[in-house]
């Protein structure tokens, strides 16, 4: 089996790099974060209180969530695009807090890895998820650079973004995020440490590729683009 398992705070370019590494390596993507900010969704759309976790724990018993062909989905409904917001990402970082919030998660999360070759990226997937997990990498970046390419990529977008606020809001999340009671962001003892800081996406995506073949023998199925 190969499972692939990249951990790391957020904004450090997980998703981009486990999806082209799925695609060169012809393995399922799953993004676990996509899930958390389902559940994240479902709170607003019930008007339910970020901070109450009877009510959270009541509404996820009629809560189906899963992650299928790279789309999120929320009660049978494709809910990917959705999700990307501000409100949902900060909201996906308090809810995820909570034991009936991460069992729901880690329920799928663990089905999913069980029964294919993956590429998955979160906060626990190689401590908690898959802790078997052929390769396992921790990737980071400073919280700046990381700041910096979001507010390249919202401006690209053609969205608003204010560096010092973008800043603050990662700063915020990785404290969130680090400092839970229950499986907090931390990097697995035997996972490989990226620093991405100084990297290009291509370099990051060829760092990646080159750990799975080194360590497993698992050759990429594409050509490099
Ligand atoms: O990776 P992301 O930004 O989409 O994740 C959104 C939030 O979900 C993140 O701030 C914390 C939570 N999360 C988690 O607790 N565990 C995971 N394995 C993935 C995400």
């Amino acid at each position: 089996m190969l499972r692939v398992a990249i951990d790391g705070p957020g904004g450090t370019g997980k998703s981009t790099i486990a999806k082209a590494i799925a695609d060169r390596f012809g393995i399922q993507y799953i993004d676990t974060g996509a899930m958390y900010r389902a559940i994240a969704l479902k709170t607003i759309m019930c008007d339910v209180n970020q901070d109450d976790e009877v009510s959270i724990s009541k509404m996820l018993d009629n809560t189906k969530i899963d992650f299928d062909n790279n789309k999120a989905m929320l009660d049978g409904e494709d809910v990917s695009d959705k999700i990307r917001t501000n409100e949902i990402s900060m909201r996906a970082s308090h809810v995820s807090r909570y034991s009936c919030v991460r069992r729901k998660v880690d329920n799928v999360s663990k089905y999913l890895a069980s029964t294919r070759n993956v590429v998955m990226e979160g906060r626990d997937i190689g401590t908690v998820v898959i802790p078997d997990a052929e390769i396992k990498i921790f990737m980071t970046a400073k919280a700046e650079i990381r700041a910096r390419r979001r507010v390249e990529q919202l401006l690209l977008a053609g969205k608003e973004a204010e560096y010092n606020q973008v800043l603050k809001e990662i700063n915020d999340r990785d404290y969130l995020d680090s400092n839970r009671a229950i499986n907090p962001l931390r990097q697995s003892e035997d996972a490989v440490y990226l620093d991405t800081s100084n990297m290009s996406v291509e370099e990051n995506i060829d760092a990646v590729a080159d750990i799975i073949t080194n360590r497993t023998g698992y050759q990429s199925i594409k050509e490099k683009r």
